[in-house]
């Protein structure tokens, strides 16, 4: 688990209203950027497993190109027509360019 910050991709891979998927220390990883505002959240969907960044942004919310459950990053809650276990969530900070993930929950 991701207890420290741990580097990942340059910042500018990630401009504003892009998401990515990273691989840090064997957890998959979904970075968003928001308007600036950056978002750490589990890139693996609960419900079957797509990766979200395939799935599109609206706001903080995300929906997946799988089957359309809806998430937002703000909570790492999805909404579908079944429960799904929620989504670990990361901060992100950026430091000397690059973009650097630690795990929140
Ligand atoms: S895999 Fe995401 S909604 Fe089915």
């Amino acid at each position: 688990m991701l207890n420290e910050f741990r580097k990942t991709i340059p910042a500018s891979q990630l401009p504003p209203g892009t998401m990515k998927t990273v691989e840090s220390d064997g957890e998959s990883i979904l970075l968003v950027n928001v308007k600036g505002k950056l978002f750490g959240m589990g890139a693996i969907c609960t419900h079957e497993e797509w990766d979200l960044s395939e799935g599109t942004l609206d706001g903080h919310n995300v929906t997946c190109a799988g089957h359309g459950s809806v998430w937002d990053l703000t909570t790492g809650t999805g909404k579908f027509d079944e429960p799904l276990d929620p989504e670990p969530l990361y901060e992100v900070e950026e430091k000397d360019g690059y973009l650097h993930v630690r795990r929140k929950r």
